[in-house]
């Protein structure tokens, strides 16, 4: 089974430290690396819009001297005929040596890891993930702090649909020192498994408030980010609360002079554009470490050996599907309704493949397995 990063937790902490030093040695030396994956393929399957993951990618492979193949949207697919990811999965195997999907799916990028013969990468799975960009985040901190402990952390704006959101809690979190204020409307607070599984399992301090300008003198880096219009089931909700915040000068006022502005990109309209020339705004450098840690990533995935089996979380099969109607598990009638233990003491199980809450208890489930 060939590797796959599926969420940013699949790399050790020593990984991604590797994973910076490399990008960082191929900033200074790119010739070093220029000629590295030559004779490789990667593929990249989009079936969402997106311009700086697909060409970073893209751009990261040919400057390690290897070749790309594209499918940059779902209609140029099988998909719109019907295919099942798995079998995406299996067949892009045999004409790439590394594969990198987006889908809209949630816990679309599992299935697809599971499926393929060839590392896999996600490239963000609707809602729920998007590790790569985590990764362009964490070498902005770094080149820019030069450190992750002791950092107080502010992420502002759509924290419950905001794949990059959940990623970047979930890395941040492994380091000491890091306190989280989490920015957003009420109803765009962060997913309850963020919450539980690991701000809370791994005790780490946070504040949740609607407050922008209030939070800014406690920040070390401020992460803004877009609402995310295409994940909003009623259009009228999207309009009332896409300009909940929008980050200017005046704002700034009150902030740090060493704080850190980061935003994975696009932004509509959360950055006035007058922020560009503040030496505080990173994100178009930020789009630039995204790059080179990809470059990074696909290096290493490719001189990898075979990954050693991981432990498997104890876990359930039963008939009962998924409540999160954007689950892949809803649309892939085949796939079994898995669901992974989180927590032994309150008997918490999850959805295997984009972690919502099973919200029946084992015990009351008719028809069961248990499964490791
Ligand atoms: C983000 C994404 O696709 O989740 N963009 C990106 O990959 N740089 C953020 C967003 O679309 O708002």
């Amino acid at each position: 089974m060939a590797r796959s990063i599926n969420d940013i937790v699949d790399l050790s902490v020593k990984e991604l430290d590797d994973l910076i030093d490399v990008a960082s040695d191929m900033m200074k030396d790119p010739q070093k690396y220029a000629k590295c994956c030559e004779g490789k393929v990667l593929a990249t399957v989009f079936f969402e819009p997106s311009t700086r993951t697909r060409l970073s990618f893209e751009s990261a492979m040919y400057h390690l001297g290897g070749s790309v193949l594209s499918v940059p949207n779902e209609s140029s697919s099988s998909s719109a005929k019907g295919e099942s990811v798995s079998d995406t999965a299996r067949v892009i195997s045999g004409y790439a040596d590394i594969f990198v999907m987006r889908n809209p799916k949630e816990g679309s990028s599992y299935v697809a890891g599971k499926a393929s013969l060839i590392p896999f990468i996600n490239a963000g799975d609707g809602g729920h993930n998007h590790p790569t960009q985590t990764l362009a985040d964490l070498m902005t901190i770094k080149m820019e702090k030069g450190r992750f402990n002791d950092l107080t952390v502010g992420i502002c704006g759509d924290l419950r649909y905001g794949r990059t959101v959940h990623s970047l809690i979930n890395a941040l979190s492994r380091y000491s020192g890091v306190k989280f204020i989490l920015i957003s409307p009420q109803e765009l607070g962060i997913p309850d498994y963020v919450r539980r599984e690991i701000l809370e399992v791994y005790d780490i301090p946070y504040e949740e408030t609607e407050d922008l300008v209030g939070s800014m003198p406690k920040l070390d880096l401020l992460y803004m980010t877009r609402i995310q219009r295409e994940r909003f089931e009623f259009p009228e909700n999207y309009d009332r609360l896409k300009d909940s915040y929008i980050l200017d000068m005046e704002k700034l006022g009150n902030a740090k002079d060493d704080m850190i502005i980061l935003h994975p990109l696009p932004r509509v309209n959360e950055i006035s554009i007058k922020v560009d020339e503040d030496p505080r705004a990173c994100y178009f450098k930020q789009a630039l470490y995204g790059r080179y840690m990809r470059q990074a990533l696909i290096l290493k995935l490719l001189n990898e050996k075979e990954p050693e089996a991981k432990a498997r979380p104890k876990m359930i099969r039963c008939d009962i599907p998924c409540k999160n109607q954007r689950c892949i598990s809803q649309t892939e009638q085949e796939l079994e309704h898995v669901y992974k233990l989180v927590n032994e003491e309150h008997q918490i199980y999850r959805c295997l493949y984009c972690e919502s809450k099973l919200m029946m208890k084992p015990a009351d489930i008719a028809d069961i397995e248990y499964i490791g």
